[in-house]
């Protein structure tokens, strides 16, 4: 009895053991089969990940947020007896993929020249991209006044117009994405040059605002215009512009030859209540010899802030800090 009892609780202690360890094999297979699903989630991820980016830097970099059949925008680009800059501007912009049209403010007493214009119109044509046709247009006017460059044009096809002066060169990417904020906001004006106002606390006889240039707006981050050299907006503007803002102002430009575009700036806060939009985007300069680079600039625009205001009956601009990025070329999110 003793043996067979004996033997019975070697038996348990065996039956035991094998129970340990094949709970312990058990647990090692479990412990196993967790690492390779880890393995195998990291390297499915990874892989989806790549995939995916693979997937979407094959597709067209240019973005299209609305469908294609929508308008495209409009180029109005003033300019004044510096061809080669007209040359130079006209080239570039013609292989933008959104441009439908350029009309070229002319207000020099001499029409254009034959051989300017066909240099011109072979350079739209050799130049658009995917058998785009992108139309061509000269508006001839005989008062020199920078006014001109607001003037309604009749056979504007879009709703979009990109205010240009021939002096600057904004990389297509650039004015495409201004395009996108634009469409996000078609009242507002976009644009790549913010100005500022800035309030003097002691009112005195003097000036009320001042001008604030590129520094002020650097210093700050605040601004409140853009400047029509290099922006976007509603064409519904130019009508405004011409025939229901004070004619006073339009003369007062017209005399002192400049704040055409403070003038604009004044027009669309006043009808919109709202700051416009500054959008990033890389500027090259191809003429170095525009109204701002003389002596007195910043004075006679502070002159026309206060002049202006004074028209309106008080101060429509408004002030922002934002700034429209293209998010795909910022690297730390
Ligand atoms: C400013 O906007 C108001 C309201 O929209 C309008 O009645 C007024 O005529 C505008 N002022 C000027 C000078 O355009």
């Amino acid at each position: 009895m003793r043996g067979s009892c004996w033997w019975l609780k070697l038996n348990r202690r065996a039956e035991h053991k094998f129970r340990q360890l094949l709970i312990s094999s058990v647990k090692s297979v479990k412990i196993k089969l967790l690492l390779c699903c880890c393995i195998a989630f990291t390297l499915f991820v990874l892989t989806g990940k790549a995939s995916a980016f693979v997937v979407w830097s094959n597709q067209n970099p240019v973005f299209t947020p609305y469908s294609p059949s929508r308008k495209g925008y409009s180029i109005v680009m003033n300019t004044w007896k510096r061809y080669d800059l007209l040359k130079q501007s006209v080239k570039h912009y013609a292989s933008c993929p959104r441009l439908e049209s350029i009309h070229i403010v002319w207000s020099e007493p001499n029409p254009p020249s034959d051989f300017l214009l066909k240099f011109l119109h072979h350079v739209v044509q050799s130049n658009s991209k995917d058998g785009r046709h992108v139309k061509l247009k000269f508006d001839v006017n005989k008062e020199d006044s920078l006014n001109n460059r607001f003037k309604e044009i009749k056979d504007l096809e879009t709703d979009a117009v990109f205010s240009i002066d021939d002096d600057v060169i904004f990389p297509c990417p650039s004015v495409e994405f201004a395009f996108d904020v634009w469409q996000s906001a078609p009242d507002t004006m976009v644009g790549f040059v913010p100005r500022a106002h800035w309030e003097h606390s002691s009112v005195g006889d003097g000036d009320k605002f001042q001008y604030g240039g590129w520094w002020s707006v650097w210093w700050t981050g605040t601004y409140s215009m853009v400047l029509s050299k290099a922006a976007f907006f509603h064409k519904k503007y130019f009508s405004l512009y011409t025939n229901e803002m004070p004619a006073s102002i339009r003369e007062y430009v017209t005399k002192k030859r400049n704040c055409e575009d403070i003038a604009m700036s004044f027009l669309v806060a006043n009808a919109t209540g709202a700051p416009p939009i500054w959008v990033k985007g890389r500027i090259f300069e191809i003429g170095s010899t525009g109204i701002s680079s003389l002596g007195g600039h910043s004075e006679r625009r502070t002159e026309c802030v206060n002049r202006f205001a004074a028209e309106y009956g008080k101060m429509p601009l408004v002030y922002t800090s934002v700034k429209a990025v293209d998010s795909r070329n910022v690297w730390f999110w």
